[in-house]
C-alpha cells in the first residue's frame, strides 16, 4: 500500500466527535513520526480563538499557544502556505522551542480553502527538508485536512 493509503486507512476509525479527532491526529503524528528520519519535533498546532494551540506531538515539551503574528507557524498559517526554513536562526520571526533545533518545516492543514492548523516539524540538521519529501507531506497534510476538519 502507498503512504497516502496507509494514512488515509488510518484514520477511516474518525467518527466526527473531538475526542476522536485528537485520537486520530495522534495516531497520525505517530504514523509521521515512523515515516521521516533525522527529526527532532513532530506536532500539530489547532486554530482555537485568536491562537494556534498545541495539539498531539511527538517530542519534547512546546509552547502551547502562539499568536497567528508569531514564529513558523503563525506566518505559515496566516499565509496559507508551506514555509521550509533551512537554518532557523536566520528567519527573524522563529520561537524557539529548544535552542538546537536548526531547520524547520510547516504546513497549513487546509480544506475548502479553509485552514484549521499546521503540521509543524523541527530538524537538528541544517536544511533538512527536501522538494520531494515536502510534495509528499503536503499531500499527506491534505488528506488529514479533508478526513479530520
Ligand atoms: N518553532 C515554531 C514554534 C513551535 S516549536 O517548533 C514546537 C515556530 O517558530 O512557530
Amino acid at each position: 500500500m502507498d503512504t497516502q493509503k496507509e494514512l488515509e486507512a488510518l484514520l477511516e476509525s474518525y467518527d466526527g466527535t473531538l475526542e476522536s479527532r485528537y485520537s486520530s491526529l495522534a495516531n497520525a503524528v505517530a504514523f509521521l513520526k515512523n515515516l521521516l528520519n533525522e527529526i527532532s519535533w513532530i506536532g500539530f498546532y489547532l486554530k482555537k480563538d485568536s491562537f494556534l494551540v498545541l495539539g498531539p506531538f511527538q517530542g519534547n515539551i512546546a509552547c502551547e499557544k502562539i499568536p497567528f503574528t508569531k514564529g513558523v507557524c503563525g506566518d505559515s498559517y496566516s499565509q496559507k502556505k508551506t514555509i521550509n526554513v533551512d537554518n532557523v536562526h536566520l528567519y527573524d520571526n522563529h520561537i524557539s522551542c529548544e535552542s538546537d533545533t536548526c531547520s524547520e518545516l510547516v504546513i497549513p492543514l487546509i480544506t475548502k480553502s479553509r485552514v484549521f492548523g499546521v503540521l509543524d516539524i523541527d530538524s537538528k540538521s541544517f536544511s533538512r527538508f527536501k522538494d520531494d519529501e515536502i510534495k509528499l507531506l503536503e499531500e499527506l497534510a491534505a488528506i488529514i485536512a479533508k478526513k479530520l476538519f
